[in-house]
């Protein structure tokens, strides 16, 4: 069988796990890499043993590059999508897929123009098996009824973080703050595991870091789910360190728990180990160990020519759950969902 062709677009601190996703693939070829950077491209280029290019368009015009990874800031995220779909390539798409509602509304009506190109979001962390084990529990009602949850995210940001990524902090290209960039993946989570979301209230600041940056470091929220289930959800940039994430899934009868990197389930005055995730091998403890796994998850669905799950309405859910926050605290009322999961 021809090996598919794939280009990963930006070369910085989140490719190289795509690059190493790859190169796991027999049945996928990395055959470029872009950045107007040049020796961030030519020095990854040289690690991978492919083409470095200055600019997308010479990817999106070559024909054996079937497949291309954005990992660029995310103002460049709708646009590049919207290219590459029109150009006939497949988009995997770092989170978050676009910056707003508005943009999603327009990569969504590329893609019915365009049917035969999928895009994949990355939300590495629904693969991470205690994820996965805690989804299969809820599903089978192994802690009763789901009636409450919630979701922490104490981590650090250095003024360094924000300098050497001038992007970072900043609406127009960034497109907010700690919800956008980090706690996504905790809403994107909460939302898979709770189910359907009816509204969603929540408030935003900027603490520690609002001397550096235009954007919150700090938000908080509650989350009303179509089930009666209530979420609670915290997130910043202004802790002292980048402590695990925890959530807690409460059940009318049990408790699962997941910190650091394990699932604990508390039943009956008991507490179990009920899943672990592997460590991470490369990059930060933090960002889950999961991106090899969806990585060739989504070559699987190309070449068995199925259709994948993560697209950009499913990984939308959280774009317009921040977008509920923004609301809900400039107006001070709830924000109701408009976006039904199974539209
Ligand atoms: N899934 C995760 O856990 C995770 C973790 C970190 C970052 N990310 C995401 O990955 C994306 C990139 O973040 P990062 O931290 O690697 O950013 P970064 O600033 O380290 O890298 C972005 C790269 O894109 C390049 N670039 C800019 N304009 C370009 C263009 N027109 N064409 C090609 N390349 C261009 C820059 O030169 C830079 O090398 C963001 O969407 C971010 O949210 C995801």
């Amino acid at each position: 069988m021809k090996k598919l062709g794939a280009a990963i677009v930006g070369c910085g601190t989140i490719a190289s796990l795509h690059a190493d996703g790859i190169i796991e693939l027999d049945q996928v070829e990395l055959r470029g890499v872009v950045d107007p950077k040049k020796e961030r491209r030519e020095k990854f280029s040289k690690e991978y043993q492919c083409p470095a290019y200055e600019c997308y368009e010479e990817v999106l015009q070559n024909p054996d590059i079937q497949v291309v990874h954005i990992c660029t800031p995310h103002y460049l995220h709708k646009p590049m999508i919207i290219q590459g779909i029109i150009a006939g390539k497949h988009v995997i798409v770092e989170k978050p897929v676009v910056m707003n509602p508005t943009e999603l509304a327009e990569v969504k009506k590329t893609m019915e123009l365009y049917p035969d190109s999928q895009v994949a979001v990355i939300f590495q962390n629904r693969y991470n098996d205690t994820t996965q084990k805690a989804k299969s529990m809820i599903d089978n009602k192994e802690i009763g009824e789901l009636v409450g949850m919630k979701g922490l995210l104490t981590w650090y940001r250095s003024e360094a973080y924000y300098q050497e990524s001038d992007w970072r902090g900043k609406w127009e290209t960034e497109g907010g703050g700690v919800l956008i960039n980090q706690a996504i993946h905790t809403l994107d989570l909460m939302q898979f595991l709770g189910g359907e979301l009816e509204s969603i209230k929540g408030h935003v600041d900027t603490r520690s870091l609002q001397h550096i940056i235009e954007v919150e470091d700090t938000a908080e929220a509650t989350l009303y789910f179509k089930n009666g289930c209530r979420g609670i959800f915290y997130a910043t940039n202004s802790y002292t360190e980048n402590s695990p994430i925890e959530i807690e899934l409460h059940g009318t009868e049990g408790t699962l728990s997941l910190r650091n990197q394990q699932l604990h389930l508390y039943k009956n005055g008991e507490k179990h180990l009920v899943a672990e995730d592997e460590m991470m091998k490369k990059g930060k403890a933090y960002w889950g160990c999961s991106h090899e796994v969806q990585v060739a998850d989504f070559y699987r669905c190309l070449i068995e020519k199925e259709p994948y799950c993560i697209t950009p309405k499913e990984g939308g859910v959280a774009i317009e759950m921040i977008h509920g926050i923004y609301e809900s605290h400039r107006t001070r009322e709830a924000y109701i969902m408009k976006e039904a999961k199974s539209q």
